[in-house]
Formats: C-alpha cells, sequence, structure tokens
C-alpha cells in the first residue's frame, strides 16, 4: 500500500535507509560481525574469477559490486549484460563463480544464462529480493535483498539494497582470504542510512533542480567518472524510463570523443562528483560544456565541493558513495516524470518483471 504517497516510486526511495538498517540487522551476528552462509563463504574463496550477470538496474549494481570485489577482495571479476552473455559466452576461467543480480529473480534473460552455467556445471549465487524466486531456487546459493516489495516499475530501493549487500561480500570474502582490511561496512552502512535519510528530507532542492535542469528539455547527459561513472549511468536509466525524456550517461573524459557535438545552449549535463580521484578532471568535462552552453549541476560530495555545485550530499565512505549520490538521481527522474504528468509508477512498455528473452 502507498499510504500517503502519491506514487510507490516515492514511497520506496524514502524506505532506502530503512533497507540499508534491515540489512545491516539480517548480515550481522552477535559480535557485531559479518553474519554469511559458510558454504557461500566457501564457493567465493575457491574461485578465480566471477562473472556477475545482471540486466538493466541490477547490472548497474553490479558495475558498482565488481569495484567492491575487486578492490577488497582481490579476485577479479567481469560483469555482463545477461542477455548478451547468452548469445555471445566469453571465455570462462577454470574456476567461475556465477553471481546473478536480480531484484524479481524471475527476469528471462538472466534465468537462460543460469541454464546455460548449470549445463558447464559451474556453482550459482543469486542475489534477489524474492527468496523463492525462479533464479532462487535454480542457483546453488541466495543472498536475500530484504528490501521488501518494490511495486513501482523504476527499480529504487533494489538498487542500493544489491550496492550493499554486494559491499558486505566482498568485505566478508576478503576477511575469509585473511586480507586486513580496515573498511567495517557494516558500520559504514550505518553511517549511508543516516545521509540517505538527510537526503529523502530534502525533496523540495531536488523538485527545484529538476524543474529547471528538465521541464523544457528533449534530451540530457549524466557524466561521472571511476565510481560516478556507474552511477550516472543507473541515473540516465531512470531518467528515460520514468520521464521519457532522451538521456545517456558519460565517462566524463569519454564526452570530448563525440558526444559532446550535442551539448547546446541550455542542454542539461548533470555531473557527480564523490570521488577524490578524479573531482578535477570531472570538472574539466564540466567546465567543457558549461563553455558550450549546456546548463550545468555538479551534484558532489562534502569535502570535494566548490562553490557552484548545486547540491552537496553528506559525506560517507568512498566506496560506499554510489549509495547516497544516487538519492538525488532517483530523486530528480521523480519530479522529472511528474512535471512532465507522466505515470511515475508504471511507464509506458515497460513491466515490471520481463519474464521473456
Ligand atoms: C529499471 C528496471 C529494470 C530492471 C531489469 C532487471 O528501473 O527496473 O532495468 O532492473 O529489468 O530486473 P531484475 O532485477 O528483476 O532482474
Amino acid at each position: 500500500e502507498k499510504g500517503t504517497y502519491p506514487h510507490f516510486m516515492l514511497k520506496e526511495i524514502d524506505e532506502q535507509p530503512f533497507v540499508i538498517r534491515k540489512i545491516i540487522q539480517e548480515y550481522q551476528d552477535e559480535n557485531d560481525s559479518i553474519k554469511l552462509d559458510e558454504d557461500i563463504r566457501q564457493a567465493m574463496n575457491q574461485t578465480d574469477r566471477i562473472y556477475i550477470i545482471a540486466a538493466g538496474t541490477s547490472y548497474h549494481a553490479g558495475l558498482v559490486g565488481k569495484q567492491f570485489i575487486e578492490r577488497l577482495s582481490n579476485i577479479p571479476v567481469e560483469v555482463h549484460i545477461a542477455s548478451e552473455f547468452s548469445y555471445n559466452m566469453p571465455l570462462l576461467s577454470e574456476k567461475p563463480l556465477f553471481i546473478f543480480i536480480s531484484q524479481s529473480g524471475e527476469t528471462a534473460d538472466s534465468r537462460s544464462v543460469l541454464v546455460q552455467t548449470k549445463e558447464l556445471g559451474h556453482p550459482a549465487l543469486t542475489l534477489t529480493n524474492v527468496p523463492g524466486s525462479t533464479l532462487s531456487r535454480e542457483a546453488d546459493y541466495t543472498l536475500h535483498l530484504h528490501a521488501g516489495p518494490e511495486i513501482a516499475v523504476a527499480s529504487t530501493k533494489a538498487y542500493t539494497a544489491q550496492i550493499a549487500v554486494l559491499a558486505i561480500l566482498a568485505v566478508d570474502t576478503a576477511k575469509a582470504k585473511g586480507i586486513n582490511l580496515s573498511f567495517d561496512p557494516l558500520k559504514e552502512l550505518g553511517i549511508v542510512a543516516n545521509a540517505m535519510e538527510s537526503l529523502t528530507d530534502q525533496k523540495d532542492a531536488f523538485d527545484r533542480i529538476a524543474k529547471d535542469l528538465f521541464d523544457t528539455t528533449r534530451n540530457a547527459f549524466f557524466i561521472g567518472r571511476g565510481m560516478d561513472y556507474f552511477v550516472v549511468l543507473e541515473a540516465a536509466l531512470k531518467l528515460k524510463e520514468i520521464s521519457y525524456i532522451q538521456a545517456e550517461g558519460f565517462a566524463g573524459g569519454e564526452l570530448k570523443h563525440g558526444t559532446i557535438a550535442l551539448i547546446e545552449d541550455g542542454t542539461p549535463v548533470i555531473a557527480i562528483s564523490s570521488q577524490e580521484n578524479v573531482n578535477l578532471s570531472i570538472r574539466g568535462n564540466v567546465q567543457e560544456v558549461a563553455a558550450r552552453g549546456a546548463n550545468t549541476c555538479v551534484v558532489s560530495m562534502k569535502g570535494l565541493e566548490q562553490n557552484e555545485d548545486r547540491f552537496v550530499l553528506p559525506q560517507v565512505h568512498e566506496l560506499l558513495a554510489p549509495l547516497v549520490s544516487v538519492i538525488p538521481m532517483q530523486l530528480l527522474a521523480y519530479y522529472a516524470a511528474l512535471h512532465r504528468d507522466c505515470d511515475v509508477d508504471k511507464p509506458r512498455n515497460l513491466a515490471k518483471s520481463v519474464t521473456v528473452e
């Protein structure tokens, strides 16, 4: 039930801090350490390469998850779009582990990869919001997202839940391998939940920014580098699917290799800057488009902000920044769609779970 909310999407955006706290609870043992199935731990420990398979928003969460697993637990990870993987399987490593990420657990494109990999005899772990779902039942192991039912077609809280669970999985794997980390995901996720709450408490700001950026535009660009690049891909997908504005996410440095030709007077370009190592370079990219008339909007993280930024996010651990920077992107898409009288919860041509290939 939506209760007092006008749309499920807005309710689900607001639920994100609670979902993160629920995940902390569910994945914490009595000693405040990570609680995870021993079988999953072993599977992570035995693999020489992880293949993450997903579609849409879940694919975007997988891109962030790859960074966690590679940087923290030192296992190489490939992230693949399910519908491509099934027809164009890459050369596999000797001991692959497949991780399927799926809110619904019913996505046919992902299921067809699972069927193929089972035939080859490879182990599979599914991260899903629906434990009894097909992808959960047919995989060897399941990690539950605990996001609660997601009703709006545009995925919001499942994305942040996927990223949070992937962070926990990556750290648990690192620990099991004896890698010494100073990063405590459960503690850092607590900080993230509070940061998320402060953002969902400032909806009016995003309503106003959305009005300025999107009310009269035909297209929009989102740019970021490193971790922020993965979030801008998700930002563009969110805006496209519910507001029907043509939107693309780009790696900041890639714009000048072609796409910058599309920048005109007033073209909205939204940049995320949450990663110290690319803060100056993404700002250089923003200047390039501003010089060509773009209506720019930088959303930065506290500590990296500059005067002209439109919004400064509360500071969280750099690795977990996507969990926080995505909230303004979800809200911008929501308000853009609302201002255009779109059917926010049920955008045209889309279904909540895509059970055909
Ligand atoms: C976007 C969206 C879709 C899904 C995709 C995968 O907001 O909802 O892109 O993320 O269809 O769905 P699941 O995660 O259920 O496999």
